[in-house]
């Protein structure tokens, strides 16, 4: 007796039908985290510990959610970030993310290891539809340039090199679960020992380049014009070295707790970014997006009174596509809209223009 899917009335509620439905071992993948799991909670948590200062009288009758994020403008100020093996959800894996991207144009990251393959899902999108490419950088640097380039020649909108993720971290629901069958046919799969006693995560990530610098960084400007964005940045010293390096933007993530348990939530750090940038005229010089624990449209509205230009959002999506397929990632993204549409009412702003560090009170978190 799973619920239908327009008893879901909120991105939360995939996750429970999510649980019920899916194989045991795809579930431990998709849900799990690192460690204790503390991270990935915060991730809600620090959410939790803002709130709001509303401005009454505003003249709220028509409401405009649409951005731009690296020059590309969409509906609503999130992405479909990069989750990795979606053929473990549903049959026709990542595609079907694409097309409920291109229903509410908003964009997708393709992960290095989708299930599909990256031309499958370049392929699955319309003319002009907005894709980025999530990289995991190869140990062999013939492999990665050919990665990039090719998905800058399919027309990828910009490059975001995952940073926080120089081994993949222990997530012990994945390893208990015995991970038997990739069932995809990711780059790794090529020539590696795959290892499947340590989960699916460890199964496929053995070719990420541990030795991957700050030395790097002008060699991946060198071979590519998409903008560059660093994924998994964790604290201000390390965006003002990705400005002085000259890369296009940050992800302030920490992978969805998938990592090192105990990183801060994305959200905390943007609140330490911010201001730092600023003092240092610097805030126009990156495009900052945060991810992790994005579940109500309030979250998004906070991100971006804080300083984010977009935020990604992970597992709902993955939820909604295992539990009902298109029609439940299409209306995950419009639960969004509505709730998004509602709150920008009831803080009094008509536009994400006017979101500012003024609506929001963060004296809850605990950086002070
Ligand atoms: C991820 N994430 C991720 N990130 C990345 O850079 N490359 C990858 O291959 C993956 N794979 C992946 C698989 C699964 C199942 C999850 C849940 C996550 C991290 C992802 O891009 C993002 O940082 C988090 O998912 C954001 O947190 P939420 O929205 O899932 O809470």
């Amino acid at each position: 007796n799973m619920p239908i899917l327009e008893q879901c009335y909120n991105l939360l509620d995939f996750e429970a039908v999510a649980k019920n439905v899916m194989k045991r071992t795809a579930w431990a993948y998709y849900s799990s985290a690192a460690d204790d799991e503390i991270t990935m909670r915060e991730n809600r948590n620090a959410y939790h510990k803002i709130w709001f200062r509303p401005r009454v009288l505003q003249d709220v009758t028509d409401i405009d959610l649409s951005t731009t994020m690296l020059g590309t403008k969409v509906d609503i100020p999130f992405y479909v970030t990069a989750t990795a093996l979606g053929k473990l959800g549903n049959p026709e894996g990542e595609v079907v993310l694409t097309r409920g991207a291109r229903k509410h144009n908003v964009i997708q990251m393709i992960p290095t290891l989708a299930s599909c393959s990256f031309d499958e899902i370049v392929d699955a999108a319309e003319d002009g539809q907005c894709q980025w490419l999530q990289l995991y950088v190869n140990k062999n640097r013939d492999i990665t340039k050919r990665i990039v380039q090719h998905a800058e020649k399919r027309g990828c909108k910009g490059l975001f090199i995952t940073v926080d993720a120089p081994q993949l971290g222990r997530r012990e629901k994945d390893m208990r679960s015995k991970f038997s069958d990739v069932g995809s046919n990711v780059q790794s799969s090529s020539g590696d020992n795959v290892d499947r006693s340590q989960g699916a995560a460890r199964a496929i990530s053995s070719f990420i380049d541990p030795s991957l610098s700050w030395k790097d960084i002008p060699w991946f400007l060198s071979i590519t014009k998409m903008p560059i964005i660093l994924k998994g940045v964790q604290c201000v010293e390390d965006v003002i070295r990705a400005c002085h390096a000259g890369v296009h933007g940050v992800v302030l993530s920490n992978h969805g707790g998938r990592q090192l348990d105990f990183a801060r939530s994305g959200i905390e750090v943007l609140a330490e970014v911010m201001p730092v940038l600023r003092e240092r005229g610097l805030e126009n010089k990156l495009e900052i997006f945060v991810d992790g624990g994005v579940r109500r449209a309030t979250d998004i509205i906070k991100a971006l009174c804080l300083g984010a230009k977009g935020v990604g959002i992970g597992r709902p999506f993955l939820y909604a596509m295992s539990a009902y397929g298109l029609p439940g990632v299409d209306r995950a993204m419009q639960l969004l809209k509505d709730e998004m549409e509602m709150n920008m009412r009831l803080i009094g702003c008509q536009n994400v223009t006017q979101l500012n560090p003024s609506l929001v009170d963060t004296r809850g978190l605990s950086m002070h």
